[in-house]
């Protein structure tokens, strides 16, 4: 008997978006019927990867509300750029769909709110595919403070320090979306990566939440001097005034007393960080000591860090990943790509809410516009909305499954035969 697939489409193909639609296709039961670019070879690409991937031709559209018309499908997977996914997400949502959208941070607070509305109203599901929640340091540490081993937690800091010089700067030539951004934005751009795991190891929007921020952006400096080094001699934007800063640092203070520091470094050169740190009353964890991430304990006693990946990963490990190492780790990211993909296929073929939901999706994107008025106004504090309407004192229970990024749900792997006691 042949296995039941759910239908799904995608839309936007450029390098994210072909390397996840591929990740997605490996997914027991998922189906992808159409595609959609508003660049005919990127969209002819997705067809193409569907094909290699299914024997299967998916239809191919250009406009994505053509696309959103067909009633044959159920989700939707946004890959486009920074300033589209949210307009592209609620117009699904009203057509019946539920979606998943890239990481990125919003350009207006409406836009966070019309994304919960739209949600609330439609009864489809919005995820964020912030995919360093399953990243494999990330689930152990989220599993670690769970089980207390850091104490109480206050402080934490992540960040993206990623140097894109060369994609930003040649985002014309690429049709890449960050250069204008660069060119017109100043603030903490890109907030998800660290800040979605942060969020969910202090339980933002169930139980705690981000009351205030204050942003600081560096001058910028470092894109033109890129493009004097790398560019031809009069090449028209090599002395451009680019608005955002070098590295933004940007403070949050939560309800429940934690602090948060976020940084967005991309455009001097560096290695790729995503700076985490995890403070608590016991202990602490720092992804950029001795290159590979290291803990200290108040009880280890002697204070030396422990490197991260010598027995404590192992020891921590989250059940997902146990089980993943077991079933096979897929590419992307290391494997988390395929996880995030899971956890979004599975929630819209069983029909339960998505482990990261609207109000995760809109809380985590509003940083970056907060931080943009609050970098304009000189660093002032503005103040986080509550996109819960004040449910995150008292919410409704979250879907405990195997992708559940809320809790370590234990009694979900059984069935898997996964261990899920310490050290084993
Ligand atoms: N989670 C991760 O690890 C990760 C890694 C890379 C990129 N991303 C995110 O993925 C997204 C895409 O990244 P990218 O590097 O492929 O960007 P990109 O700018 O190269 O591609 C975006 C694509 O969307 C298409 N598009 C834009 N608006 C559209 C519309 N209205 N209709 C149809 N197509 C439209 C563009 O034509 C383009 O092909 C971004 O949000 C990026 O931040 C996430």
């Amino acid at each position: 008997m042949s296995e039941k697939k759910t239908n799904f489409a995608v839309v936007g193909i450029s390098g994210r978006g072909s390397g996840m639609l591929e990740n997605f296709l490996a997914i027991p039961g998922v189906r992808v019927v159409a595609v959609c670019d508003k660049y005919e070879d990127r969209a002819k690409n997705g067809v193409e990867i569907v094909e290699r991937e299914t024997g299967e031709t998916p239809d191919m559209y250009l406009d994505y509300k053509e696309m959103l018309k067909r009633d044959d499908f159920e989700g939707l997977l946004v890959f486009t750029t920074w300033i589209t996914h949210s307009r592209i997400a609620v117009d699904a949502m009203r057509a019946g769909k539920h979606v998943a959208m890239e990481v990125g941070g919003a350009a207006s607070i409406e836009e966070c709110w019309q994304l919960v509305r739209t949600s609330e109203e439609t009864g489809k599901y919005c995820m964020l595919l912030e995919n360093c929640c399953y990243d494999r340091n990330e689930m152990a540490l989220f599993n670690m403070v769970k089980q207390g081993i850091f104490g109480e937690i206050v402080h934490l800091e992540g960040g993206y320090r990623h140097d894109l010089r060369s994609e930003i700067c040649h985002g014309r030539e690429n049709r890449h979306g960050r250069l204008y951004n660069f060119m017109n934005r100043n603030g903490e751009l890109y907030p998800t990566h660290q800040l979605g795991p942060i969020a969910k190891v202090i339980d933002i929007n169930r139980g705690n939440r981000f009351l205030t921020l204050c942003s600081m952006a560096s001058k910028s400096r470092g894109l033109n001097e890129w493009l004097r080094k790398n560019e031809v001699e009069g090449y028209d934007i090599t002395e451009y005034p680019f608005n955002q800063g070098d590295v933004v640092t940007t403070m949050i203070k939560c309800a429940n007393g934690e602090t948060v520091v976020l940084h967005h470094d991309c455009s001097v050169p560096r290695p790729y960080s995503r700076n985490y740190v995890i403070e608590g009353t016991k202990g602490i964890y720092s992804e950029d000591q001795d290159s590979c991430g290291a803990v200290y304990l108040d009880e280890f006693g002697d204070d030396e860090w422990v490197p991260f990946k010598d027995g404590l990963r192992d020891k921590y490990e989250h059940p997902l990943w146990k089980k993943y190492v077991i079933d096979g780790v897929k590419r992307g990211h290391g494997g988390m790509d395929y996880l995030v993909l899971s956890a979004f296929a599975e929630s819209v073929i069983e029909g339960h809410e998505p482990p990261i939901d609207v109000y995760d999706t809109a809380t985590w994107m509003a940083i970056t516009c907060l931080s943009e008025q609050s970098v304009a106004m000189g660093s002032m504090p503005v103040p986080v909305p509550d996109f819960t309407n004040g449910m995150w004192i008292d919410r409704e229970p979250f879907h405990r499954g195997i992708y559940t990024v809320n809790e370590v749900c234990e009694e979900a792997f059984e069935k898997y035969q996964i261990a899920t006691e310490d050290g084993e």
